[in-house]
């Protein structure tokens, strides 16, 4: 198996990359109430609050395309506090999020703040991390996760799809197409088009497969 690690710059929805063959706190119950009401009352927009901003991205992918199409994922992002918040709000759609990986970690402390609870709004195609405490205006944090989704069928996020060789033998792509808003089908992501970030990402293959994207690789490893 193999590593292949590609810069990835902008605005992940304009892209599309191919991969070729390839805890506890005791709360006054007042403040408790607070908090809550102002979870409920945040909760339903279709637009991520304008909290928080995607600065970086490492996304770490290993897609068993001649296995059972599994997607074993890893992600980090760091991420710039514009208002304080006790949310973490982000797009992904028929992702399972590993929900004990999940971590959010104020990166100069290296400290790791407790999460209260995580819920997916399917309608929205939301996941949100409550925390219990606030996330603090102008620090950068890191939400890092591990995920497990499906190699899709449709051309859509990242999916499998076939092709014939020159000896005409039918070999195996995994693809990815993001726009205009399946990205978060290939990763948890900040999907809009106003969060623009950069994306350092990884693509574990077995080392016969080739791996093609549209930003230059960085390096290759075996292991
Ligand atoms: C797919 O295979 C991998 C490795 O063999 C395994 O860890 C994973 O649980 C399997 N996934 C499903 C959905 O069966
Ligand atoms: C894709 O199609 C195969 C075969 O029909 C099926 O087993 C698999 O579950 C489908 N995958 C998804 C993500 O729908
Ligand atoms: C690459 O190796 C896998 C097994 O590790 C095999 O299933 C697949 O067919 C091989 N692909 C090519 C193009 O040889």
């Amino acid at each position: 198996m193999t590593v292949t690690l590609c810069g990835w710059r902008g605005w992940l929805g304009r892209f599309t990359l191919l991969l070729l063959l390839c805890h506890s706190v005791t709360y006054a119950r007042k403040r408790k109430m607070r908090l809550e009401a102002e979870d409920e009352e945040e909760e339903t927009n279709i637009r991520l609050p304008p909290t928080l901003r995607p600065v970086h991205y490492t996304v770490r992918l290993h897609p068993l395309l001649h296995g059972n199409h599994t997607i074993i994922g890893r992600l980090e992002v760091e991420l710039e506090v514009l208002k304080a918040t006790s949310r973490v709000v982000f797009h992904l759609v028929d992702i399972d999020v590993v929900e004990e990986s999940v971590r959010v970690t104020l990166i100069s402390k290296r400290r790791t703040l407790p999460v209260k609870r995580q819920r997916y709004d399917p309608e929205y195609q939301q996941y949100t991390v409550h925390l219990r405490r606030r996330l603090r205006q102008g620090n950068i944090y890191l939400l890092s996760l591990h995920f497990q989704s499906m190699l899709g069928n449709a051309t859509k996020g990242f999916f499998v799809t076939t092709y014939k060789d020159k000896e005409g033998n039918e070999r195996k792509v995994a693809a990815t197409q993001f726009w205009p808003a399946d990205a978060r089908r290939a990763f948890p992501c900040f999907d809009e088009p106003e969060m623009k970030a950069t994306f350092d990402l990884y693509l574990a293959r077995e080392a016969n497969m080739t791996a093609i994207s549209n930003m230059p690789l960085v390096r290759t490893t075996p292991m």
